[in-house]
């Protein structure tokens, strides 16, 4: 929080609106999206590859954060997008989103979903495994239809977030395990192939990375075993796609690079590796996910019941938890929370922020710092844009919260609140009839 993001009476706004007036206006729980901060992302990484005169291309990992408006969002700014699922490949093609420009992830793809992507005409297909390059050639063959993939590897290079682990083999469900030679047949099977054009080589070696080395060992792996399949299979990829995983500051405790550094890093390094094998230059590609939403997004809750238990704990309920965002419980991430009616009032309490969940695990943070608090007080915690309202579920019958985009002072709902007759309307009546007293 900067004095930028509070506005005259101290409130704090996301894209200049007030989030008080959000709360008021859309209610609670509320994810709220500043995307301006998203643009400027998009227009920062475009900038680094610009800088470095590489041909690039920049695929949003959708996973992140996917509905109709965000694909709208990236089409305007003319980036790509990855999806991973037939739901993610529609909602796409809702927005309107140019089906050539999207990629199509995935390590179990259905023949459903692989038929879709063909009659969509998505630009890109990573291929995962044996399995999917057996389907993928069968079916573009029955076709005749030409079809564009890279193939996903496991370079045997992982991390875990704060290291990196070079092992002779990744145990990963995702990709050809490159070290035992997969990848290789994988190549030769793909160049095989009569309607398969393999125009490049994909690998994600994680998330929320926050060191270079990684990405350094990666480049300088795969630009090797480039040169080698350029001798003994005559073939060399025109398109290097490092995956995303750029790691971003979801506390004062975290000091990421900035995601373009990563990127940066990625540049200089391939300029150099290809130098140096005398192999030629390669297209990147990236996919970053968290580091285009993460921060631009945050949730408002509404505060409600408390309970303190003296000398231990004092938890402060919010109308909402688990539900919108599981990555407490699931990974223990760790947000921060400020109150909206004035950030930066003096800390008066420890606090540990509750949701309304039937589970002991429901907390969103543990051991806060706040200013007073009362029922009624709507709190934002900070960074939720990433994986938050993708993973939303609908436990213990609790409709997923409403999503509003928020740019130069306006705020625009792009996801509708749920209500109660959504939560049922799947759902049918009992056919059995009751059985008769006796
Ligand atoms: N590309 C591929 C092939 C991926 O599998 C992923 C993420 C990305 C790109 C984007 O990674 P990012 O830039 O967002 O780190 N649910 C977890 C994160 C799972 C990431 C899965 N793959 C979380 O909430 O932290």
């Amino acid at each position: 929080i900067t004095a930028a993001d509070l506005n005259a009476e101290h409130h704090l706004t996301v894209g200049g609106v007030d989030t008080l007036a959000l709360a008021e206006q859309y209610q609670t729980p509320l994810y709220v999206y500043d995307t301006g901060a998203i643009r400027d992302e998009i227009a920062a990484f475009k900038e680094v590859f610009e800088r470095n005169h590489v041909a690039y291309q920049i695929s949003y990992a959708s996973k992140a954060f996917a509905a109709v408006a965000m694909y709208q969002l990236a089409a305007q700014a003319g980036i790509h997008c990855d999806v991973v699922s037939g739901g993610e490949m529609y909602t796409a093609k809702q927005a309107g989103f140019p089906m050539d420009h999207l990629s199509f992830h995935g390590n179990n793809k259905s023949l459903d979903e692989l038929t879709m992507a063909l009659d969509s005409g998505v630009g890109c297909i990573m291929v995962d495994n044996f399995y999917e390059l057996q389907l993928l050639t069968k079916l573009t063959t029955e076709r005749e239809q030409k079809t564009t993939i890279m193939l996903r590897i496991a370079p045997g290079i992982s991390a875990h977030t704060h290291e990196y682990i070079s092992t002779g083999q990744e145990d990963s469900k995702f990709g050809f395990d490159l070290n035992s030679g997969q990848a290789d047949t994988a190549v030769k099977q793909a160049q095989a192939a009569p309607y398969l054009d393999l125009v490049g080589i994909h690998c994600h070696i994680g998330s929320q990375i926050f060191e270079l080395d990684g990405f350094k060992m990666i480049v300088d792996k795969l630009i090797t075993v480039f040169a080698k399949w350029q001798q003994e299979l005559d073939f060399y990829p025109q398109i290097m796609n490092v995956g995303g995983g750029f790691g971003v500051k979801y506390t004062s405790e975290d000091q990421p690079l900035k995601p373009t550094e990563f990127v940066d890093a990625i540049l200089k390094e391939t300029i150099a590796q290809t130098k140096a094998l005398n192999v030629p230059m390669l297209e990147i590609w990236i996919e970053p996910g968290r580091s285009l939403v993460a921060t631009a997004g945050m949730t408002l809750y509404t505060l409600g019941a408390s309970k303190d238990i003296p000398g231990i704990r004092k938890y402060l309920a919010v109308d909402g938890g688990m539900g919108d965002n599981i990555r407490p419980a699931l990974y223990d991430a760790k947000y921060e929370a400020v109150l909206a009616k004035n950030p930066s009032l003096p800390s008066e309490q420890v606090v540990s922020l509750a949701g309304k969940y039937c589970e002991s695990g429901d907390m969103l943070i543990w051991n806060q710092q706040l200013p007073a608090t009362q029922p009624g007080d709507v709190l934002a915690v900070l960074d939720t844009g990433a994986y938050g309202y993708s993973m939303a579920s609908n436990y213990n019958r609790n409709p997923r919260p409403a999503v509003v985009f928020c740019e130069d002072g306006k705020s625009q709902l792009v996801v509708q609140r749920e209500s109660y007759a959504d939560l049922t309307r799947l759902d049918l009546p009992l056919l059995t009839p009751a059985k008769a007293e006796s």
